[in-house]
């Protein structure tokens, strides 16, 4: 059955800002890169990877409903930042507005009594709890550094450490 035109107009935001997420994390790639936080910047690249797929699993879920994707404008996003927490603290933040869109939807969903896309929005609703958790703790091991350029670095190189499985479409996530 196709989706009612609200969902559908929620839904193709939903892609924009998953990819509008994509464009900040890879903007926060790049200060870090131009840093030499090799780390950090890989970090930030597998980030913008699985917000990229995040966009792709509700675009392939709106055409299984019957219905067609319009891919709205992306806007520009921040480049510059005064410190290493002052990211991580801008990336939470933005996490928290992510949850809080699917929140929004999620209570459409009931409105509409649409339980099939309630259903395909648990998925998102479950992966922003790690998503959330997971740059507070970068930001709390950030700010229990303070001023250890060692400890920095050690971070730098953990999180080095970090590849790509497949986002959204990873065996694990479905
Ligand atoms: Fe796709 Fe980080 O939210």
């Amino acid at each position: 059955m196709k989706l009612n035109d609200k969902m559908l107009k929620a839904l193709n935001e939903q892609i924009n800002f998953e990819w509008y997420s994509a464009y900040i994390y890879q903007s926060m790639g790049a200060y870090f890169k131009g840093m030499n936080l090799n780390g950090f910047s890989n970090w930030m690249d597998v980030q913008a990877k699985e917000e990229m797929t995040h966009g792709f699993k509700i675009y392939n879920y709106v055409f299984d409903r019957g219905n067609q994707v319009e891919l709205l404008a992306i806007d520009k996003p921040q480049a510059s930042w005064k410190t290493i927490a002052d990211v991580f603290s801008v990336a939470l933040e933005h996490e928290r507005k992510v949850s809080s869109r699917f929140f929004d939807i999620l209570e459409l969903c009931r409105e509409l009594k649409d339980y099939s896309t309630e259903n395909f929005v648990q998925w998102y609703i479950n992966e922003q709890v790690e998503e959330e958790s997971t740059v507070q703790e970068i930001l709390e091991r950030i700010e229990f550094a303070g001023d250890s350029k060692e400890f920095i670095l050690m971070l730098d190189n953990e999180l080095g450490q970090r590849v790509f499985t497949g986002g959204a479409f990873a065996a694990s996530e479905m």
